[in-house]
Formats: structure tokens, sequence, C-alpha cells
């Protein structure tokens, strides 16, 4: 046991000499431009509310070079956050406090270092130790008495064994065990681990054959979805600048190829079938149903994320009307053959490509979140013409969210009935509804518990529902 009173000092003999911190980016120096600083400091943002993308606002302090290692220690920590700090426990007699300071940031990235990264030992620790500023300094010594322990341990005894279940909070653990079980439960939160693979979706099937037969190592998923186990700079990918392809995991495109089942039955390229995208930025499936032909409104309520519809549409060369609104209040003109609710919710289907969720969620959130779906799927039925669809989908683990919700729904409208799925793995099809988890894969014939190498697939939950007459 390593105590704060015992080296609280900075004199550990074994601690490294810092340099003088002075204000100001300072490529390679210490301070703000300092890599490990840097990632201290996201981390400890993290831990007082920030998302890891508003976080990554402090990267720009970093030369080009560094940025990539400061966010990938970062997403290390997030993933393995729980274990860290049981590990940690071990060697301290009280946690270190998660502010003012950002020490206990530094020591949870020095960690990832250590455990997770294969970053030698020596440049783990010194680098670590030597990233403490002047508010850090009365746990510099602490820091690097821990550090130096357990790096003495996996000398002795090797890495400590994987317990990924620490990471996930304990509510979480409750709910999702719940509702997917035990051996589920456990391949969820190794995939929470590991750095998800790139999913592309592309605009033309054919394109994505010819892709697929390009490129080695890329995997069809389904005629549009193809996966890259290594991505790098997706800029550099062959038809990035031509806009064949965008950036959409392979669980997020099932709700509107549900929808698009459904409507290329009636739709033609003279009579296109109308579609409001209803809480529609980034735009992943804007762009889907705009690629298949149809006449989409994609509303959402954030002009800046609408902005980023835009830029997908640009690149994509694709068309969609864009309309900046509240789903609460706006007033439409027109009813659509088909309206796709894509609900504001808890994320906790995208924990992989988003580790900072576990730190941020709360689960009294839940309920807030379901009433407001709830309130938003009300909207949405006025908006369908009677004979047309409506497909509601969640990006959540959370059943209440999802196959309860979607239950409340039917059972309060009698002028809806349940679509059966066209065209879905008939393991991601539970009482006619998609339903996936990162335990699953999307070309696996029962429910994916085995080769966590190939990577799994976000948690999405979507069903269609059909208004009555016509
Ligand atoms: C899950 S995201 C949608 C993802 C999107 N469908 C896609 O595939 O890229 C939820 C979106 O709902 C929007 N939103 C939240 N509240 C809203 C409201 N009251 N009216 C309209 N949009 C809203 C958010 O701005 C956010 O862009």
């Amino acid at each position: 046991m390593v105590s704060q009173a015992d080296n609280s000092n900075g004199k550990n003999a074994n601690a490294p000499k810092r340099a003088p911190e002075k204000g100001g980016p300072k490529k390679g120096g210490r301070g703000k431009g300092d890599t490990r600083r840097v990632a201290g400091a996201m981390l400890a943002a993290i831990t007082r509310g920030k998302t890891l993308d508003e976080a990554r606002d402090r990267l720009s302090d970093l030369p080009d070079s560094e940025r990539n290692l400061a966010d990938a220690m970062v997403q290390m920590a997030l993933r393995h956050y729980g274990e860290i700090n049981a590990l940690t426990s071990k060697h301290l007699k009280r946690a270190l406090p998660l502010r003012p300071h950002i020490a206990h940031g530094l020591l949870c990235i020095g960690v990832a270092q250590l455990v997770y990264m294969n970053v030698p030992a020596h440049a783990a620790i010194h680098e670590t130790v030597a990233a403490t500023g002047r508010r850090e300094q009365p746990f510099r010594g602490l820091i690097n008495a821990v550090l130096r322990q357990i790096e003495r341990d996996i000398q002795a005894d090797g890495p400590p064994s994987p317990t990924p279940l620490e990471n996930l909070p304990d509510w979480m653990q409750a709910r999702f065990e719940a509702a997917y079980g035990r051996e589920a439960l456990d391949t969820i939160v190794t995939q929470h681990t590991r750095t998800p693979p790139l999913d592309l979706c592309f605009k033309m099937p054919e394109k994505a054959a010819a892709f697929v037969a390009a490129n080695d190592g890329a995997e069809a998923l389904n005629d549009t979805h193809v996966r890259l186990e290594r991505s790098g700079d997706v800029r550099a990918l062959d038809g990035f600048k031509e806009g064949d392809w965008f950036v959409q995991d392979v669980a997020a495109g099932y709700p509107a190829r549900l929808l698009d089942a459904e409507l290329r039955q009636t739709s033609t390229p003279e009579t296109p079938a109308t579609v409001l995208d209803l809480c529609a930025a980034p735009g992943g499936k804007t762009l889907q149903l705009a690629a298949a032909g149809y006449d989409v409104t994609a509303l959402d309520i954030s002009a800046s994320r609408l902005a980023r519809v835009k830029e997908n549409l640009k690149r994509t060369k694709l068309k969609a009307n864009l309309v900046r609104g509240d789903a609460l209040d706006w007033q439409s003109p027109k009813q659509f053959d088909a309206v796709l609710l894509d609900a504001p919710c808890s994320a906790s289907g995208t924990m992989r490509r988003h580790p900072d969720l576990v730190l941020n969620r709360h689960e009294g959130y839940i309920a807030k979140l379901a009433e407001f779906q709830q309130h938003l799927l009300e909207r949405a039925t006025g908006w369908v013409k009677p004979g047309g669809f409506l497909c509601y989908a969640v990006c959540s683990l959370d059943p209440e969210e999802g196959e309860a919700q979607a239950q409340a729904f039917l059972a309060a409208h009698d002028d809806f009935q349940v679509v059966s799925p066209q065209n879905l793995p008939a393991h991601l099809c539970h009482e006619k509804a998609f339903r996936s988890t990162p335990a699953d894969h999307p070309l696996a014939q029962s429910r994916y518990l085995g080769d966590i190498e190939k990577g799994g697939m976000d948690g999405f939950f979507a069903q269609v529902f059909q208004k009555t007459g016509a």
C-alpha cells in the first residue's frame, strides 16, 4: 500500500525531475503542450462531465504528431476505467480527488500505458510523472510510487487478469444482464474494451462489392455495409473523394434498411416515396434513404448538427430537404409515406465508439429519456399517411427505451400494427423487431458470443409499424 502521506512531499527518490512548467503550448516540452498532460487533462474533464468530443478541444494544444497518441491514451483509460480504478485502489489508502487538479487523470493515463498499451515502463512512468504540474505537486510522488508498484507487480506476476465487467456501472450491469443474460453481458463488456472496426455504408451495392474485391481485409456485412479491421485516415480510402460511402456502424444501417424494404414496393423514380427523418443529424439514415431514391425531409433541432448533415449530403452528392425544428412543436405542411424516428436516447449501444458514456450516464436519466421518446412518438403518428409506415429506433441497449417503448406504443395506438421485418438476418430479429448488441455479429447465424476478434456491432433497436387505412 502506497499512502499519500508517505509520498505527497514529491521528494520520492525515484521520482523523475520535472522540467519547469511555463505557460503556452510547447512542442515536446512540459506543460500545456505535453502529450501526457493533455491526455490527463482530457480525462479529468470527462470525469467532471464533459464528453470525449468536447474534451478533444484540448488536442489542439499538441503538435499533429502527438494528437493520436494522447487520444489513444484517453480512450484506453476510459475503456478500462473501472479496472484501472480497482487496480490503483489496491495501492492507495484513499482514491485521488477528481478535482481541482488532474492528478487522478494522470494516474489513470499512466496505468493505461503500462497495462494496456505496451508503452515501455520507463517511458510510461517517467513521462507521466514528469507531466505533473504545480497543482499536482502534492501527488507527484504518490503517482510515481503507484505506477512503479504496478510495474513491479507486472514483472513478478504478469499483467492483471481482465475483469471488464468492472468498467460498467452496477446499474447498467443489472439491466443488461436481465435483458440479455450473463454470457452476452460478458461479451458486451469485453467488446467495450476493444477499439471497434470501421464500417462503411455504400450508396450502391455494386460499389460495395467492387470495394471488397479491391481491398484485402474488407468484409461485406450485407449488400451495402463493408467492414475494415484497420482504419487509419478514412479520407485515404477508395471512394472517399467520390462520395461512394459514409461511415456508419452496420447496426445503425438496419432501421433505414427495414423501412426501405417496405417503401420500395410502391415507390417509383417518377413519384418517389416521401420520408420524414425526424431526428436526423448527423444524417446517416438520411443519406441511406436519399441514396435509395426517396424524397427525404431531414428535421433536427440542432443547427450545428444539421450543418453536418448538409456537409455529408454534399460529399456524397445526395439531396434532402433540411429543416431546423423542434419535433415537439414543429408543424408539418403535409403527411409522409414514412416517418423514421431515431430518437435521442442513452446511446448505451454505442459505448464501443463512445467509451466516455460509462462516466456520464445515470439510471434516473433512462426514465426521463423514455418519457421524451414517448412524446416524440406521439408527435410522429400525426405525420404518417394512412397506410404509411413509422420506424422507431434507438441506439440503446436498454429495453425501457427500445422493446418496452415499442410495446407501450402499440398498446396505446390501435391504428398502428407491427410489420414483419424483411431482409433482416434471423438472429437479429426478435419478436418482429431488430435488436443488436455488441455481442452480435451481422453474419453469425445465432447470437454471436464467440470470436471477439471479429468485432461485434452497436446495440440498436428498431421496429416498423404501419398505419391502418389507405
Ligand atoms: C440519435 S441522434 C440521431 C442520429 C441520426 N438519425 C443519424 O442516423 O445520424 C438524435 C438527434 O435528435 C436530435 N433532437 C433532439 N431533440 C430533438 C427535438 N426535440 N426535435 C428534433 N430533433 C431533436 C438531436 O439534435 C440529435 O441530432
